[in-house]
């Protein structure tokens, strides 16, 4: 007897050596190297290369890896020209998607293999990751000016992934402690073994669909507010909540009624999840640097306070959306490119899994449990 298992909980679908994570102790490591060494020491580009290739690089590997993203900044006319069509209104995670996925058609060719060998091809693969990776942070910075009617500012080959990415988005060179926390974002949003993002990723590229169908795929399944998307929700939250005096008898209401609590709980982490307690560090040290309180933080430290006398006991603890949107916040980004600047980091690592995933691949074909009718005769409509 065949057993269902609800949002296959538990349940392995694929072998990795991407990273990992031990829920009961709130571990997360990349290829064995545990997320706050890296936050603290690495950069998004040398993360990026460790993912895509096992290793941390040395430093000729590196800067010929950077070398390469900062070539790969630019994206054709034709993009931009599809970008400008889109309606302002919609969101941006929409608009990433048609990018990415239109991105397939303005790059036909060598660019935008499917099927046939290309899975045994490394450098295709290692090439296009590169590309994606690099392109993937100008759609989002350029959708900033292109949905208010004005040209996209252009990328910069002298700045960092980091540096380029906030630079893009608002026209201002940042300074190095703004770029540092860019950074540290970038890295530890950048893989996450197999979420639901990860695993449509996973799926679509077993199909041997071009990459960019691959990411395409994956930016529509982290966008959800299960996923990648609740970054946004916590800040309308806690917007809502409007100060900590207020959080308790708004966590009441809101459990009395089986709501849920953005930003918290998480299928792997029995506690609270590693990249949340190193984003609340980084937002003590925002506060402490840039020396302006925050209303938005001073409310979310009491709600994890309340949520943990009413939460803890089923294991549900803050995750990495919980204190994210509260940082992109202060660092002055719009609500709606959270999830965007998640799927720029996060684009490091659905493409190391795409790489994996091709080199042992075999398609994806669960099975199911039947619960519908036994077979029956086709009646004319007259008689139904
Ligand atoms: N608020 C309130 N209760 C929560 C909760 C939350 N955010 N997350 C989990 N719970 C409760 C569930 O109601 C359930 O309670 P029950 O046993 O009394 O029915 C229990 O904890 C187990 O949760 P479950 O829904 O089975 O966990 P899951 O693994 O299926 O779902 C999430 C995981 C992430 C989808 C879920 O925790 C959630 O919806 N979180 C909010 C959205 C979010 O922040 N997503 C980003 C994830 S990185």
């Amino acid at each position: 007897m065949l057993e269902y298992v609800p949002g296959l909980a538990g349940v392995p679908a694929t072998k990795s050596k991407i990273s990992s994570i031990d829920g009961e102790k709130g571990i997360l490591a990349y290829r064995g190297y545990a997320i706050d060494d890296l936050a603290e020491n690495s950069t998004f580009e040398e993360t990026s290369y460790l993912l895509l290739n096992g290793n941390l690089p040395n430093s000729s590997q590196l800067s010929l890896f950077e070398k390469k993203l900062k070539s790969n900044r630019r994206v054709k006319y034709n993009v931009k020209k599809i970008m400008r069509d889109l309606p302002a209104t919609g969101h941006p995670m929409e608009m990433l998607q048609t990018a990415v996925a239109a991105m397939g058609m303005f790059y036909a060719g060598d660019e935008c293999l499917t099927g046939g060998d290309f899975c045994e091809d490394v450098n295709y693969v290692q090439n296009m990751s590169v590309k994606i990776l690099s392109r993937m942070a100008t759609l989002v910075a350029m959708w900033q000016n292109i949905r208010r009617g004005y040209d996209p500012i252009l990328p910069r080959d002298d700045l960092s992934y980091a540096a380029n990415l906030l630079y893009m988005l608002d026209g201002k060179e940042p300074d190095d402690y703004l770029t540092r926390v860019m950074d540290a974002c970038l890295v530890l949003h950048a893989e996450h073994t197999i979420n639901a993002s990860t695993f449509a990723a996973l799926v679509t590229g077993s199909t041997l669909a071009s990459p960019y169908l691959v990411m395409a795929a994956a930016i529509g399944t982290l966008a959800g507010p299960l996923h990648g998307g609740a970054n946004e929700r916590v800040v309308e939250m806690l917007k809502e909540i409007n100060g900590p005096q207020n959080v308790q008898a708004w966590l009441d209401k809101k459990l009395a009624n089986k709501e849920v609590i953005w930003g918290m709980g998480h299928r792997e982490y029995k506690v609270k999840d590693p990249r949340a307690t190193y984003l609340q560090t980084m937002m003590e040290d925002w506060v402490k640097t840039r020396g302006k309180l925050s209303k938005l933080f001073e409310t979310a430290l009491e709600l994890e306070r309340a949520c943990e006398d009413r939460l803890a006991v089923k294991g549900v603890y803050p995750n990495v959306d919980f204190y994210s949107g509260i940082l992109y916040t202060e660092m002055g980004i719009p609500k709606d490119q959270f999830t965007p600047l998640f799927a720029v980091s996060r684009s490091a690592g659905w493409l190391a899994h795409w790489k994996e995933q091709l080199t042992d691949n075999r398609i994806f074909r669960p099975t199911q449990i039947y619960t519908g009718e036994d077979i029956r005769l086709y009646g004319p409509i007259e008689n139904r």
